[in-house]
């Protein structure tokens, strides 16, 4: 079936472009999750072998999801539940609505297996996120919701905006992704640094443990960090327990020929594996195993989601490998790690 899908199907899909497609993507999967036989087929065409594991106490059958802003407004879940995944990151959700970057805003790169973009977190806000998720819930498989920034909000007065889209969120998440990681929020990543950091996440731990439920929650992270904010980063993560997601898209256009140097934005795909696996491999050397971690970047099979289990993460997420490989690849890495006897870590 990916064969297939990589074989025909994608070449006329990546005729268009590459939002519409998106977007076409997010309608079929709406008007899908309305019809019990497409979802039936759909769950019989992806289903591959369990391999449960338990990360910051939640339970997932497998250790595969999808990554955060392909479902930006949470309304395609129920259907995305259905294609085999361990668990979906939906969002980034801001608390008011906002329309994102001028368009156009995202690029395939299709030689290097990649994709640029620039979106700047266009979504329909929490509330509407939230009207979603109630029509949605409950799901087969956990669900985190990432939260960002609104764009028109100073990074001085960026805690409340968080703790504004959490509030509206919290009774829907199964975990929070504290996304302070895109390129495309002006400012947002100067939110790593140790005391910004703290200020921005203390407030959001501090209403979960006020909720009945306690949910856990991971900071995504860049992976063009320098060491000392990594560390601080992870230190902070070990003392108020909170776990990371390494990593977001990058900035550096290194790994791509000298084109696509002017295309702002960030790079995700096959050319983010090596800079986001070596953020990855020293976030679980400096955390020792204190915190559960997240691998996300260049995951395009099961070799690459594989590598990422090896480097240390608890749990992977796909985005750019889905649109190069997919909806067959969750079902193709999942038979990759159970041919490759892959067991989950211990705690
Ligand atoms: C079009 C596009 C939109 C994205 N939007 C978000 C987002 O809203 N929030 C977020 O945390 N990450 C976002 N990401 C980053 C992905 O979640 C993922 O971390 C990144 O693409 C690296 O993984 P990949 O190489 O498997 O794509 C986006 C990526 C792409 C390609």
């Amino acid at each position: 079936m990916g064969f297939l899908y990589r074989k025909l199907i994608r070449q006329l899909l990546f005729r268009f472009n590459p939002e519409l497609m998106h977007d076409l993507a997010i309608k079929s999967a709406k008007a899908a999750q309305k019809l019990p036989p497409a979802g039936m087929a759909a769950r019989l065409l992806t289903k591959a072998k369990d391999l449960p594991l338990t990360v910051a106490g939640i339970k997932f059958r497998n250790p595969i999801g999808l990554a955060a802003g392909f479902d930006k407004n949470c309304e395609a879940a129920r259907f995305l539940s259905q294609l085999g995944f361990g668990f979906l990151e939906l969002g980034t959700v801001t608390f008011r609505p906002q329309p994102g970057n001028p368009k156009p805003r995202v690029f395939r790169l299709r030689e290097q297996g990649a994709i640029i973009n620039r979106m700047g977190f266009n979504n329909a806000g929490a509330w509407e996120a939230a009207r979603s998720l109630e029509r949605l819930l409950p799901l087969p498989i956990p669900v985190g919701i990432s939260i960002g920034k609104n764009a028109d909000c100073s990074i001085e007065d960026a805690p409340k905006n968080y703790l504004e889209a959490l509030r509206v969120m919290y009774p829907y998440g199964d975990y929070f992704a504290v996304n302070i990681s895109s390129p495309n929020t002006l400012q947002l990543r100067s939110l790593h640094g140790g005391d910004k950091l703290r200020r921005l996440v203390e407030p959001m731990l501090d209403h979960a443990a006020g909720q009945k439920q306690r949910r856990p929650f991971f900071v995504k992270i860049a992976p063009d960090l320098e060491e000392r904010d990594l560390e601080a980063a992870t230190s902070l993560a070990a003392e108020l327990g909170f776990g990371l997601i390494a990593t977001n898209t990058t900035v550096s256009r290194q790994a791509v020929p000298a084109r696509w140097q002017s295309y702002e934005g960030g790079l995700s795909g096959r050319p983010l594996r090596e800079i986001s696996n070596a953020m990855l491999a020293r976030t679980a050397e400096l955390s020792g195993g204190r915190i559960p971690i997240m691998g996300s970047g260049g995951v395009m099979d099961g070799e690459t989601a594989l590598e990422k289990l090896r480097l240390g993460a608890d749990l992977v997420q796909v985005y750019s490998g889905l649109i190069y490989g997919g909806p067959f690849l969750v079902k193709e890495i999942l038979d990759y790690l159970a041919r490759h006897n892959w067991q989950p870590r211990r705690h």
